[in-house]
């Protein structure tokens, strides 16, 4: 695997990998490497014949009181994860290479797709994410880039902004990697004590309960996702949303709207989890 810390670096070799008529698949990252990230490169190589990962943890994205600072940093770990799993090319930028001043120019997703949501409680985060994602593929230039769709609202965005910008990318969501015992794969789960990790499994399991009363038939969306948060708060949870919506938009289901989302976000102590399930409602 060729580390670049240089994006004119990274360019000149994709210029002789896209001259070669080599399709190029990216996944961003911000490092901390799981299982998760790691499939994800390796379903990259069934869309290309390169794969390229940047790791760059991008404070546009933390809100002033979030992680930055405490982000875990784990390159050593990370690259040998990364060529493990058959990633050719990885960017690995500093803040000045990548921001070599303050950057002026946004990528600000619509308020109705942006401010809902994770980016109701974490403001400015899709405006950071969609800016530095438009950034990356700039850069890179992918044919096609995978992300993980434990990001649920992540993915709507940055599909939304590609197709809208008209960048010819084709965008992948990957399932959620989960642990034994249903925990969502994330790099803060590093963050839990063993007794929150004992506990952090509960997330799912609310979300897989709301799912089947939803399959039955329950279109009592309000009710139930009210229940469940309720649930979560019993086990000293301090749940943030859990919100029943439509996949297409994340807006909330009209009459009829089968193809549906459970999405959530939830303090267990100190560490904000999300997660979030695909469910099929009955009309
Ligand atoms: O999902 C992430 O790790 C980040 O939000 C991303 C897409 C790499 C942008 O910084």
């Amino acid at each position: 695997m060729q580390i670049h810390e240089q994006i004119a670096a990274l360019r000149a070799d994709l210029r002789r990998e896209r001259a070669a008529e080599r399709r190029i698949a990216f996944v961003p990252t911000m490092g901390n490497l799981h299982a998760g990230h790691l499939q994800l490169m390796r379903a990259a190589r069934d869309h290309a014949q390169v794969v390229v990962s940047s790791i760059f943890v991008n404070r546009l994205q933390f809100g002033p009181n979030e992680d930055f600072d405490r982000y875990p940093r784990t390159f050593q770990d990370d690259c040998a994860g990364l060529s493990e799993a058959g990633v050719d090319y990885l960017l690995a930028p500093d803040e000045r290479e990548l921001y070599p001043s303050p950057q002026s120019y946004y990528v600000l997703p619509d308020p109705a797709q942006g401010d809902i949501l994770e980016g109701k409680f974490r403001p400015g985060f899709f405006r950071g994410v969609a800016t530095v994602v438009a950034k990356l593929f700039n850069i890179v230039q992918p044919d096609v880039a995978l992300f993980g769709k434990k990001d649920y609202q992540q993915l709507m965005v940055i599909r939304n902004m590609v197709r809208e910008l008209a960048l010819p990318i084709d965008i992948i969501g990957a399932d959620t990697v989960r642990a034994e015992d249903g925990l969502a794969l994330s790099s803060r789960n590093g963050y839990l004590s063993a007794t929150e990790r004992g506990e952090a499994s509960r997330l799912y399991a609310t979300l897989l309960r709301t799912a089947q009363e939803i399959e039955l038939g329950n279109r009592q969306f309000e009710a139930l996702e009210a229940a469940a948060m309720a649930d979560l708060a019993a086990a000293g949870w301090k749940p943030q949303y859990i919100a029943i919506r439509r996949r297409l938009d994340l807006q909330s289901p009209a009459h009829g709207d089968t193809a549906l989302v459970i999405l959530a976000a939830a303090f267990l102590g100190s560490t904000r989890l999300i997660d979030n399930l695909e469910v099929s409602g009955t009309k």
